[in-house]
């Protein structure tokens, strides 16, 4: 059984993870804001994913310890935070873990079943998003799942993620609504296996199940 988003941040906190304390707060907090327990569900049933944009790796730390999946793999823009994911992820094979340009994606990317792309979507400048989403489609296998998640441009709230982003100095402030993000997902080639909203706290989320 998936644990709550609470279970998960009490678990975090217990790893006492070894990193600077702003990103240490980001890592055992998070699961509070946002919703780790819906993401870790999508995957529970796949063998492999990849995490775009995997920060200090918690969700990949999470989904190791309570999913199925037996192969991780992820990449982020932030040599630092690459770092402090190969320290949570202690003993676990971190060979598919590594530094990137935010544009290439890596050719291994089309071994795993599921890719993640969590709350990065909103730190992509608009004029790239499409391109960059369309990368992420011709580097995955056919067959394989994108789980999307990001904060809803819909949503009035939508301004206390962009105040959250400006408090810690996160960029951001890009996103879109779910409508605009299933068509551009659909012209890109996507199939839409599912999609549905979560708000926690103040925070509006959605997400999408996206096939290739
Ligand atoms: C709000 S954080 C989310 C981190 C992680 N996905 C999570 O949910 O905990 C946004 C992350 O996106 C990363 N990022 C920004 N632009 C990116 C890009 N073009 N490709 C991959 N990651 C990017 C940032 O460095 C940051 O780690």
């Amino acid at each position: 059984m998936i644990p709550s988003n609470k279970e998960l941040s009490s678990f975090l906190k217990r790893k006492n993870p070894k990193m600077g304390l702003l990103d240490k707060l980001k890592v055992v907090y998070r699961p509070y804001i946002c919703p780790f327990s819906v993401l870790l569900t999508e995957v529970k049933n796949v063998d492999s994913v990849f995490d775009i944009g995997c920060g200090s790796g918690q969700l990949l730390f999470l989904i190791s310890e309570f999913t199925e999946v037996k192969k991780i793999g992820g990449v982020e823009i932030k040599q630092r935070l690459i770092d402090n994911a190969k320290s949570l992820l202690g003993e676990r094979n971190t060979d598919f873990l590594s530094v990137y340009n935010g544009k290439d994606l890596p050719n291994e990317m089309d071994i795993f079943d599921a890719i993640m792309l969590n709350d990065v979507w909103h730190h992509i400048p608009k004029a790239q998003q499409d391109l960059f989403l369309r990368e992420v489609y011709s580097k995955m296998k056919k067959g394989a799942i994108l789980v999307f998640k990001d904060i809803d441009a819909s949503s009035f709230w939508v301004h206390f993620n962009r105040f959250h982003d400006l408090l810690l100095g996160e960029g951001g402030g890009q996103e879109l609504s779910l409508n605009e993000m299933i068509k551009i997902s659909e012209n890109i080639g996507f199939h839409v296996k599912n999609s549905f909203k979560k708000r926690q706290y103040w925070y509006d989320h959605y997400f999408l199940v996206l096939e290739k």
